[in-house]
């Protein structure tokens, strides 16, 4: 069980469906994570209404935290600058430490929401809290021959000294996503020359765009690039850095639930770690009385598999949460279903299944007022099934033999 000393206070407790230890903005709206390491802490940037909460007006909120698991809400990033290119709204981008030693955001800038216009913006820092921008845009139109989206810039640099960015777009006829790359000028983080599509999907796997594309090296020999539409979605393969140009053979899904537009940072100890954004599953209505909708994810640590695809574990920093335990051992679940006790909305769940014959898993039931909620799982090999499951009041986070997630919300 979760000692709730050790979880995160939030200012508001008395809304039983915000969770403790998963971040949430104090007010308003977020969606969109982008993770950032510098210095031993943790920084999430994020997509943020701060006038309520409900998608609009987005701006850039920022937390930070030193172990994964306490955060605090730092002063809002980045705001729209009225009749600027982003008077619409500061977009999806990313954070990188510039050959300069200063830190840079590429976002995607608003001008106009109707008809929907976007440009590639640029903003400086030397603290991560004040943020400087570049008037005009940095990318001010998308090469020609794509389709409507244009966003979600995201940059590295290569041993070649030269900074590269992929921006999400789509291919005509909604044929599917297409990453765009660019390459910078040397150093020059507002100077890009669009070069070719790094790779594009197709519709019927991975939608019809990638929104807030990452991209990054897994291992030593393999590298992933991840996109969203309507699901935050995997691509594994190889890059030719001389070429550049990556080759997927494998897809599949970061998580088959509430959880979208995640994005990864690499940390001080070398963890690849994932967030994503938990979406709100209840109605509008409620989340506006309520103040505040949307969650970040816990971070998940992104490893390579002996077979070359992606595993997603959460982060050991967790631990530090753990209280009481309660172990069960041997049990030997029959058809029916075997209660195995009452614990409070904050737990963490380690359960190993041996899989006989026919479906095994856990039910967690909520309650009259909530759902329950079956994690039951095919016995689809004859291989052991680990679930691990994350529960923090509305939300329960399950990971699958470390390959499949489901982020749920239980209100
Ligand atoms: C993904 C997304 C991004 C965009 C942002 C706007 O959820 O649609 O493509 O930059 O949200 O808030």
């Amino acid at each position: 069980m979760w000692n709730e000393t050790k979880a995160t206070m939030t200012p508001f407790n008395d809304d039983p469906y915000r969770p403790r230890y998963h971040f949430t903005p104090r007010q308003g709206w977020m969606n969109d994570p982008k993770p950032f390491f510098w210095n031993g802490e943790y920084h999430v940037f994020f997509q943020h209404n701060p006038n309520g909460a409900f998608w609009g007006t987005m701006h850039w909120g920022h937390a930070r935290s030193r172990d994964l698991v306490h955060w605090e809400e730092l002063p809002i990033a980045l705001a729209p600058t009225p009749g600027g290119p982003d008077g619409d709204g500061c977009f999806t981008g990313c954070v990188v430490r510039g050959d300069d030693k200063r830190f840079h955001i590429l976002y995607t800038g608003i001008p106009r929401l109707h008809p929907l216009t976007q440009v590639q913006c640029h903003a400086v820092s030397d603290d991560l809290i004040t943020w400087e921008k570049t008037p005009e845009p940095v990318i001010d139109a998308p090469p020609p021959g794509f389709g409507e989206c244009f966003r979600d810039p995201q940059a590295w640099k290569e041993d070649d000294g030269n900074w590269y960015q992929v921006i999400g777009s789509e291919q005509i006829e909604r044929k599917g996503g297409v990453a765009l790359l660019y390459r910078s000028d040397g150093d020059d983080l507002r100077r890009w020359e669009y070069l070719h599509p790094l790779f594009g999907g197709n519709s019927s796997e991975t939608g019809h765009d990638f929104e807030c594309p990452d991209f990054f090296p897994l291992g030593d020999n393999r590298q992933v690039l991840l996109s969203s539409r309507n699901k935050t979605w995997w691509h594994a393969g190889t890059y030719d850095s001389e070429l550049h140009r990556f080759t997927r053979d494998a897809w599949g899904a970061c998580d088959n639930g509430s959880f979208y537009a995640a994005k990864t940072l690499l940390d001080g100890h070398g963890q690849r770690l994932l967030f994503g954004w938990i979406q709100e599953t209840r109605p509008s209505e409620a989340q506006i009385a309520a103040g505040w909708s949307g969650a970040l994810s816990l971070p998940r640590v992104v490893t390579l598999g002996g077979d070359g695809l992606p595993r997603f574990t959460p982060a050991p920093e967790l631990a530090a949460l753990r209280g009481t335990h309660h172990a069960f051992e041997n049990l030997s679940l029959t058809r029916d279903t075997m209660t195995l006790g009452t614990f409070p909305d904050m737990l963490e769940i380690e359960a190993r299944l041996e899989q006989a014959t026919g479906n095994a898993g856990l039910l967690l039931d909520f309650g009259e007022q909530r759902e329950r909620l079956d994690l039951a799982q095919p016995p689809t090999s004859q291989e052991e099934l680990t679930l691990r499951v994350f529960v923090d009041r509305s939300v329960v986070e399950v990971f699958v033999n470390e390959r499949i997630c489901h982020t749920h919300r239980i209100y």
